[in-house]
């Protein structure tokens, strides 16, 4: 990790990835990657939130909305959070869990990757329940989410979640990483990858659907759950000429949320003109919720890439999209 920023208040030494924590917006902790080819990541400690994902140009490529709160227990709104161990509303606690909103702590000394990785920043951020998590959710765990940036600017989280309960009993949660993807106009977007899939639309009381015709476009609100959705999903941007690629592993769901203009209006953490410049596809396990006995442990992971897009008489070539490296 490259060393940065007059800004850096501390450095949590390791003998492989020394990490340095920088002091962000209204002075909560975050983590900077840096490659030495420009790209970088910063990473809240708040939330575990990934907040700012740039590519060698220095391109911001997450979207992060200019009236988010960085005031606990407020969620960012923008980046990526970390929804758990609940999504949505489907549970008790309050909406996508609490995972978004706690401390986490920074891994001085992560397990190192299992193959050769010299070329990867990477930081282990740590969440267990506090005494007062327990109360509304009685169980314990460890959440290891390792924020990696790659030799080419991708970004890859790995979150392992392990029961550490010793009353013997199991636990279930549902699961997402809530991407907000930084698009140049939303009506100009087009998302690969979900067609023909069953989803929940979350606009009308979750019923089933079966998704019709080519790619999914954006012309309103959409609040949708793909059920079973393949490892590889694209987002293309027609304007910027940029795809991003999401590839998964155990993951099966994909959300497709965007709250276009009238709900736009109605959160105050988000600016009225800012739909138009996001999109969230989100890396999810919602309909299936995982279990977990005391000492299992379950793995999701997410990567992010960006490609170029490319054009043949206005249609964009699907094959080097999806079947590309
Ligand atoms: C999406 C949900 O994942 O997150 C939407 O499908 C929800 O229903 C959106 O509105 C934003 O949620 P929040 O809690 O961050 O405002």
């Amino acid at each position: 990790m490259s060393s940065s920023a007059a800004t850096s208040v501390d450095t949590v030494p390791s003998e492989k990835s020394p990490v340095e924590i920088h002091k962000g917006i209204n002075g909560l902790e975050k983590v900077i990657l840096r490659d030495i080819r420009g790209s970088s990541v910063e990473i809240y400690l708040y939330g575990a939130q990934v907040t700012s994902w740039k590519n060698e140009h220095g391109e911001e490529l997450l979207f992060l909305s200019s009236k988010s709160n960085f005031k606990p227990p407020k969620p960012i709104r923008g980046g990526i959070p970390i929804c758990f161990p609940q999504f949505s509303n489907l549970g008790s606690l309050e909406a996508h869990g609490f995972a978004r909103n706690r401390f986490w702590v920074v891994d001085p000394s992560p397990p190192p990757f299992p193959t050769h990785s010299s070329n990867k920043k990477y930081v282990d951020l740590l969440l267990k329940p506090s005494e007062e998590d327990t109360k509304i959710w009685p169980h314990s765990f460890e959440f290891r989410l390792r924020v990696t940036l790659g030799p080419a600017g991708d970004l890859m989280l790995t979150s392992r979640i392990r029961n550490t309960n010793t009353d013997g009993k199991p636990f279930t949660f549902t699961f997402a990483y809530h991407t907000y993807f930084s698009v140049s106009d939303i009506s100009e977007v087009r998302v690969e990858g979900l067609e023909t899939l069953d989803y929940l639309d979350n606009l009308q009381n979750r019923q089933r659907f079966t998704e019709q015709g080519d790619a999914i476009t954006f012309e309103s609100e959409v609040d949708k759950i793909y059920l079973s959705t393949p490892t590889k999903i694209a987002i293309l941007d027609h304007e910027k000429k940029r795809t991003f690629v999401i590839r998964k592993d155990g993951l099966p769901d994909a959300v497709v949320w965007n709250p276009w203009d009238k709900k736009a209006k109605s959160m105050a953490d988000f600016g009225d003109d800012e739909y138009k410049h996001m999109l969230c596809v989100e890396a999810a396990a919602v309909e299936k919720p995982i279990t977990l006995k005391p000492g299992e442990e379950w793995r999701g992971r997410q990567e992010l890439s960006t490609v170029p897009s490319s054009y043949c008489s206005g249609q964009l070539d699907p094959r080097r999209v999806l079947q590309g490296s």
